[in-house]
């Protein structure tokens, strides 16, 4: 069973509402409507804005208005192209609402081509002139109602992605969390067996055995050096994409496991057949992508297991790319489960998981452009799982940082 994770579209950016929200944009450049109806608007409270061209009309719609009124003369062919290209433009929320004041009379050749040419608008109201001043201002207000709505929508889009970022924030929190709870406890082992060194050193005689423990300990305490130094590296991290060895990434997370890994009766297996594969990456996110996998594969080996790790590059056709696939002997994940892994808060861990990982997981991928496969066997007999992360290789931007460097 396997599924695919590809790109899922741009994220929808935040709105706020403007003071031209309600405001209508009049354009009627021949005769007097645009006086008329600016003082009719005005009368009645409504905030309105006459324009001069369609030039202007189009950048006060850009500016930001609850509708349109444009008389029909102005609406010539290159008017409409224009104000196409405008409507066109409008975020997915929005449905802009025109109300054209049209000549009236016969149907002819050029008034049905106007028409053809008007449909692309969308949300277009006609009113045939002579228009009694009650009919233009409610069919206006329909059209502002309506337009009401298409805001509230706007504002939903925008709270469903400020809680989405509030969620994406929570989850690098915990992650940092638990990298914080794993150094600590990472630090730990080796000092406590310092501390035991020390203790047998200050009772033993002999100089011989002393010496020993002496080069114990310092083989201990070079292993807090190493996680203190990876550590330090994460925190100076820039957290723009640059040039990222995937390996090193790699052994700063394994790194920090190997307490968790032997608590549970894990055994690695880790085969590196690209030591230099680069990706364009921020090594942050790419940490926060491979030790939610590992922390995972470890999760569904309860009673043991191994973890299987392999980094290579595939030149093949098109562009190279660098493989990072990440497998386990635990439980898999049932067929039912699978679809929805990559979904906000669903977890299988009850209080212990946030069910946030796999969905980071996704949006990381997204952003950058990578892939990701998931096989997975959850049966009686044997079962398993492997996620492989397929990122485009940095070669070519290191390719040609060599041949700057060669040039200078
Ligand atoms: N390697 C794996 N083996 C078995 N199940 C997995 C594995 N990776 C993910 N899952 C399932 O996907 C769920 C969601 O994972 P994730 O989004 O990281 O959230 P969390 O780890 O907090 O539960 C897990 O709870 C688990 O049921
Ligand atoms: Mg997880």
């Amino acid at each position: 069973m396997a599924v695919q994770v590809i790109g899922r579209g741009p994220l929808v950016p935040e709105l706020k509402p403007s003071s031209h929200d309600s405001r209508t944009i009049v354009l009627a450049p021949t005769g007097k409507d645009s006086v008329l109806i600016a003082g009719l608007l005005g009368r009645r409270g409504m905030p309105c804005h006459v324009a001069a061209s369609v030039e202007e009309l189009c950048l006060e719609i850009e500016r930001g208005a609850g509708a349109a009124i444009l008389s029909e003369e102005a609406l010539s062919e290159t008017a409409i192209t224009r104000l196409r290209a405008v409507i066109d433009e409008q975020p997915p929320w929005s449905d802009f609402p025109l109300v054209v004041l049209t000549v009236g009379g016969r149907v002819t050749i050029q008034s049905e081509r106007l028409r053809a040419l008007r449909q692309p608008l969308g949300n277009v109201f006609l009113l045939e002139r002579p228009i009694r001043p009650e009919t233009l201002l409610s069919t206006l207000e329909i059209a502002l109602r309506g337009r009401l709505r298409q805001y509230q929508i706007r504002e939903q889009i925008a709270q469903y992605s400020r809680a989405q970022e509030a969620l994406r924030r929570s989850e690098k929190l915990a992650v940092t969390g638990r990298l914080a709870a794993s150094i600590a406890h990472e630090i730990n082992n080796p000092l406590e067996a310092v501390t035991n060194l020390l203790y047998l050193m200050r009772d033993c005689g002999d100089a011989e055995k002393s010496k020993g423990y002496l080069a114990s300990a310092d083989q201990e305490l070079a292993r807090v050096a190493e996680i203190t130094r990876h550590t330090l590296r994460f925190y100076r991290e820039p957290s723009h994409p640059v040039d990222t060895q995937v390996e090193s990434v790699l052994g700063s997370v394994l790194v920090l496991y190997h307490s968790r890994m032997a608590a549970a009766s894990v055994e690695a297996d880790v085969e590196i057949f690209a030591p230099e594969a680069r990706v364009l990456a921020s090594p942050g996110e790419l940490r926060q992508v491979i030790a939610n996998l590992v922390g995972n594969a470890i999760d569904a080996m309860r009673h043991g297991g191994r973890l299987r790790l392999r980094l290579s590059e595939e030149s093949g056709p098109g562009k190279p790319r660098v493989r990072l696939t990440i497998g386990d002997t635990g439980s898999g994940i049932p067929r039912s489960l699978l679809p929805t892994i990559f979904e906000p808060f669903v977890t299988t861990k009850g209080e212990t998981g946030t069910g946030l990982g796999l969905w980071v997981t996704g949006e990381i991928l997204r952003r950058n452009g990578w892939k990701m496969q998931v096989r997975t066997r959850h049966g009686a007999l044997r079962s398993g799982t492997v996620f492989s992360l397929v990122m485009p290789a940095a070669t070519t931007v290191a390719a040609q940082e060599e041949v700057s460097e060669a040039v200078a």
